[in-house]
């Protein structure tokens, strides 16, 4: 059985061997040529190609020797980088020979597309490249070299590192072991390793025919391997904008073979994912998400400005939802997250504030950015914009409830009706977008992350603040039991607690008991000291990408937030002597 259901198939010869094609979608749309790797088959794909389909022509092919294209013979120096090179310039002529192709390749099938696009002969053939797991050999060579000539203690353990992680590549050198193996115990148990150990859902289909195709695949490596690590080209740059797609659980590839790889493909865009190595079965939503995106970027001509800013490997073309995002820590926040190329939903009560955000957003490099008016207390107000968002843009990959307002007053001064303003918005707010957002997160299953904007009001108590306080203390408690909750979904959420900052809220802040001039003057005095203290929001902001990149559960942002924490765990007495002073009102 095939799971390319509705695929139709050709075959393309090419030296000496016959390769086995498949197509679906339409052949008037870009055509996306999916490579698959070792030891795997064009099926791999399947989950990818499907949801790609609907916007693409898609194009799979079995490599040389695997699946149901023929093997060379003989064996050896049949697998060459060259013929390999061959072998996809017949596939592309036959199935588009007028349009350049947008190239995507997994491990072996990532490895031999960097040689398509780095060698002469392909130049104008492929209008964009994808690779995933599976590095130049060229490329690698240099970085080993590098390492060898100035041997510091940092990249000697690079070295160790990846050397560690290439145990199978030496024993794929060795002669008949790793045929042996496959028709032995290794085919056999295959499928359940892969279930166990990479968390590759069983299927009914097979991604590979073991063991003739796992035993064929060993001179990939043998044919290719040992001499270009040897003797890496020098001018192996690529001639097309490339996406490197890395999962952070590689258990064969170290992140760190990436570093340098501006200098070879200097229109690049990185993304990273919390994943191991077989991303096509494991993560086909998000693979397939971020292909469409840089292939329709590629299109448009614009993946050659690939985001640049801090972070971009981690956001860019990630979906990024800011509440409170008009002013303030928001708009810093959704600016710095708009910075690193994600894709940015800017929501404010406050309309025009909002658009504003958007504008900006994208001036600054956001691949995309929205502005949606809504109040966070509203329940309802909130369920239509988290199915809007869902329906228009996508699931959230990073959610930041931030909106917020002051309230500051005596106990007894504070009135239920200023207790349910400030619990509706700073407690309320944060309750619907995790209820809402978070739940289509976990519903989809690849991860994410949630920042709730706290305070250090949160564990510093102040005859100033109690209601205030109260609301923030509860978000910082949700924050902390969510993350329990989630964690095993891989969705982080982190409570940011940020100390006095220099933004608006001293203006719109309530004083609970003061009548409206004693109010004025209050937000007046309160601007000023915030003023004098002058922490910048995008300081704050930076410390939410931090948060969500280090995946940290509480972040007190400005120095005294930092203390008044410290004191709080370890002196927690004196906190409770300073929170008896009167403030300077
Ligand atoms: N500024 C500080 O010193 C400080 C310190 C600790 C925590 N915080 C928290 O940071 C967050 C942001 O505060 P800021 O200082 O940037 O304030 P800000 O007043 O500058 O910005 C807040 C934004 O949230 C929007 N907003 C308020 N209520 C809303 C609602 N119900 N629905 C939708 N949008 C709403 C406002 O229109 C505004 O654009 C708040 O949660 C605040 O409690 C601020």
């Amino acid at each position: 059985m095939t799971v390319l259901d509705g695929a139709r198939e050709r075959w393309v010869r090419t030296g000496g061997v016959e390769l086995c094609v498949a197509e679906l979608g339409d052949p008037r749309q870009p055509t996306v040529v999916l490579v698959h790797g070792y030891p795997d088959s064009k099926e791999v794909w399947s989950e990818v190609a499907a949801r790609l389909a609907g916007r693409f022509h898609v194009v799979l092919y079995d490599v040389r020797g695997h699946g149901r294209s023929s093997a060379p013979s003989p064996l050896r120096g049949g697998f060459t980088l060259e013929k390999l090179t061959d072998d996809f310039l017949a596939v592309a002529d036959a199935i588009s020979p007028d349009r350049p192709v947008h190239l995507v390749g997994h491990d072996w099938g990532s490895v031999q597309s960097w040689e398509f696009v780095t060698v002469r002969r392909t130049e104008g053939r492929i209008a964009s490249f994808t690779s995933m797991s599976g590095p130049s050999l060229d490329h690698f060579g240099h970085w080993i070299n590098k390492r060898l000539r100035r041997p510091t203690p940092r990249r000697v353990g690079q070295l160790l590192g990846q050397g560690a992680k290439s145990w199978y590549v030496y024993l794929l050198h060795t002669p008949v072991l790793p045929e042996l193996a496959w028709r032995g115990p290794l085919g056999k148990r295959w499928p359940g390793i892969l279930e166990r150990v990479e968390k590759v859902p069983g299927g009914d289909y097979p991604t590979a025919s073991l063991p003739s195709d796992a035993a064929h695949g060993a001179w990939l490596y043998r044919d290719n391997v040992r001499p270009r690590l040897r003797r890496p080209r020098e001018d192996a740059h690529a001639h097309a904008p490339v996406q490197l797609i890395t999962p952070l659980g590689d258990a064969f590839l170290s992140e760190r073979l990436y570093d340098d790889l501006e200098l070879w493909a200097p229109r690049l865009t990185r993304r990273t994912l919390p994943a191991k190595h077989w991303v096509p079965r494991t993560r086909p939503d998000r693979l397939a998400d971020w292909i469409a995106e840089f292939v329709t970027a590629t299109e448009d001509g614009r993946a050659g400005t690939a985001a640049k800013g801090k972070h971009a490997d981690r956001f860019a073309g990630q979906l990024v939802l800011v509440t409170g995002a008009g002013n303030g820590i928001g708009r810093a926040t959704a600016f710095a997250f708009a910075e690193a190329g994600a894709r940015v939903v800017a929501v404010d009560r406050d309309a025009e504030a909002a658009a504003r955000t958007a504008e900006l957003s994208r001036l600054i490099g956001a691949r995309a950015a929205w502005a949606e008016t809504v109040d966070v207390s509203d329940g309802p107000a909130m369920e239509k914009l988290a199915a809007r968002v869902a329906a228009e843009y996508g699931v959230v990959d990073v959610l930041v409830n931030n909106a917020g307002i002051g309230l500051s007053g005596s106990f007894f001064d504070t009135t239920p009706e200023d207790w349910k303003k400030v619990l509706d918005v700073n407690l309320w707010g944060v309750i619907h977008g995790c209820r809402l957002f978070g739940r289509q997160m976990a519903e989809r299953g690849q991860g994410g992350h949630i920042v709730n904007t706290a305070s250090a009001a949160a564990f510093q108590p102040s005859r100033a603040l109690p209601a205030y306080g109260t609301t923030k203390a509860a978000v910082l408690m949700l924050s902390e039991c969510l993350r329990a909750e989630l964690a095993d979904q891989g969705i982080g959420v982190t409570a940011i607690c940020p100390g006095l900052v220099n933004t608006n809220i001293t203006a719109t802040a309530h004083f609970a008991g003061a009548d409206a001039e004693e109010e004025k003057r209050l937000q007046r005095r309160t601007a000023r000291l915030y003023g004098v203290r002058n922490y910048p929001p995008e300081k704050v902001a930076d410390a939410v990408l931090e948060a969500v990149v280090h995946n940290r559960p509480l972040v007190p942002v400005t120095p005294e937030a930092r203390g008044a924490h410290l004191l709080s765990r370890f002196a927690p007495r004196v906190l409770r002597r300073l929170a008896r002073v009167r403030p300077p009102m």
